[in-house]
């Protein structure tokens, strides 16, 4: 059963590259490593932690596994199927590891939190379990493993944010790089297994990532997302044996640090996520609709539209806060995008709850949705204290609809911006066609112009009026304004 389903099926930011992070000395590592990322931008970002880490001990990365002396999969929980995937592709791996004995096969990342030392049984050709909180400690568990151990660390922590390591940026296309700012989850959403497998919610030093946002932008880097699960909750103290002055002793909310890296150059694009629709402040609000270069566009997770089974969920809002919050951010930003996650067929799901779903939908108007089926997670509250109980020919039924909606919902958005001219950043070549530049505007939609004769360079902005569009981008062309 397909679990994922995105009304734009093809996103052009994906595309990447083939931008290796160190193309021209990677003969300078005597071990080469290879890591693919499964699951939410944190384990991305997660990953580029690692890879510091692994560059640190003489491994230069690889995209060729087979050239590879290690392999890390860096994994997802977070649906059934997410982890069956992983399954999957470490079967590929393992019969690799049959012809090269000495490779080492890796799990990192929320699957490896969640099973532990049971990976090892369940899984013999994994050499290495290790989860979200302990990449610190690769470098002896590397070292167990090529003497032949089975190494596994999957302690959580209450203090670990990675604030010192500097990522090494894998996959970039050198103008748009993921921060993260948190790690952790308080929530406890019932449906879900991130508090248990990233652990509590903790904020990162400020300074810190200050110093990569201008570290970035130094290295022509001209948007950055900052990320956290549930990123308003962020609050700093800052250490007060360190700190100078009143000012940097004052606590950081999400909004100030917003603030703060929005200051460091209006030429550099802030994005955030994700967002709660308990926790997103009008504070917040402000401060984007003060900086131009805060994005207006807000991922704000619906989950579903029935109070009933928000409470079940243990999301802490009603479906009329959630609507008075949609109403606020367009009262405040008026042009801000809206995006959203939508399950479908939690448990005792009937189907006024799922028509409640639809019409909060429909009245949010979102640009753009992730759309999924309940899938039932072990350890998690709602597979503790209730039952799965909507059959999977009415979940199925139910996303379709869902899905169906949100097309009619991203093709009238869409349509509306036909005849807008947007401020857009140049991300790289199109998917498509190398004659044509792919960027995006403020409320992170994908657009596609022509270069003509124009004299740009990926990183650059330009003004762009849109023409045409298609189910995921629109279509335009450079105008001198
Ligand atoms: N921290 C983010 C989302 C994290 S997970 C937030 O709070 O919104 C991303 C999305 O996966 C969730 O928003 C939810 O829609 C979906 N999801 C999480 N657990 C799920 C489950 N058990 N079954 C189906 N979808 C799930
Ligand atoms: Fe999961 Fe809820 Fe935390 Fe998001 S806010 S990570 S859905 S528990
Ligand atoms: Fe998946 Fe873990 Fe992210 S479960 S969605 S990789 S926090």
């Amino acid at each position: 059963m397909q679990d994922l389903i995105t009304a734009k099926v093809h996103d052009e930011s994906r595309q990447g590259e083939a931008y290796a992070p160190f193309a021209n000395d990677i003969n300078d590592y005597n071990k080469k490593f290879y890591i693919e990322s499964y699951g939410c931008q944190m384990n991305f970002s997660d990953s580029e932690i690692v890879a510091s880490i692994l560059q640190g001990e003489g491994f230069g990365a690889t995209r060729n596994y087979e050239e590879a002396d290690l392999i890390f999969l860096n994994t997802c929980s977070i649906r059934e199927k997410a982890e069956q995937t992983v399954r999957k592709r470490l079967t590929e791996f393992k019969k690799i590891k049959q012809a090269k004995p000495s490779l080492l096969v890796g799990v990192l990342g929320c699957m490896a939190e969640r099973l532990k030392s049971k990976f090892l049984e369940e899984e013999k050709l994994v050499d290495i379990v290790v989860g979200p909180d302990a990449y610190r400690t690769l470098p002896v568990l590397i070292d167990g493993a090529e003497s032949g151990q089975k190494s596994v660390n999957v302690l959580l922590s209450r203090e670990e944010t990675y604030a010192d390591i500097s990522p090494v940026r894998l996959d970039s296309n050198g103008v748009t790089a993921f921060i993260s700012i948190m790690r952790g989850c308080n929530n406890m959403c019932t449906f879900c297994v991130v508090p248990f497998t990233r652990g509590r919610e903790r904020s990162r030093d400020v300074d810190s990532i200050l110093n990569e946002a201008r570290q970035l932008f130094e290295q022509g880097y001209r948007e950055v997302t900052l990320l956290g699960q549930n990123v308003d909750s962020y609050y700093y103290v800052p250490d007060s044996l360190s700190s100078m002055s009143n000012e940097e002793f004052t606590p950081v909310t999400f909004a100030k640090l917003l603030e703060k890296v929005a200051q460091i150059s209006p030429e550099l694009r802030v994005r955030f996520s994700t967002s709660h629709p308990k926790d997103i402040t009008d504070e917040v609000l402000f401060t984007m609709a003060k900086y131009e270069n805060i994005c207006n566009y807000i991922h704000l997770p619906l989950q579903s539209g029935s109070t009933r089974i928000l409470q079940l969920m243990n999301r802490t809002y009603t479906r009329e806060w959630y609507t008075a919050k949609v109403k606020r951010i367009r009262e405040i930003i008026p042009d801000c995008g809206i995006s959203s996650d939508i399950i479908a067929g939690f448990c005792t799901e009937t189907n006024e709850d799922h028509a409640g779903t639809l019409s909060v939908m429909e009245s949010s108007a979102y640009d753009m949705s992730y759309m999924f089926f309940y899938s039932e997670r072990p350890g998690t509250l709602a597979a503790r204290r209730y039952a799965d109980d909507v059959p999977e020919e009415i979940k199925k039924s139910r996303l379709k609809e869902i899905v169906e909606l949100q097309n009619r919902l991203s093709y009238n958005s869409n349509k509306k911006d036909v005849g807008k001219t947007f401020k857009v950043l140049i991300e790289g070549n199109s998917k498509k066609s190398d004659a044509d530049w792919m960027g995006r505007n403020s409320q992170n939609k994908v657009i596609v112009f022509p270069k003509e004769n124009y004299n740009f360079q990926k990183g650059d902005y330009t003004m762009v009026r849109v023409n045409d569009f298609t189910q995921a981008t629109l279509i335009g062309e450079v105008v001198n304004v």
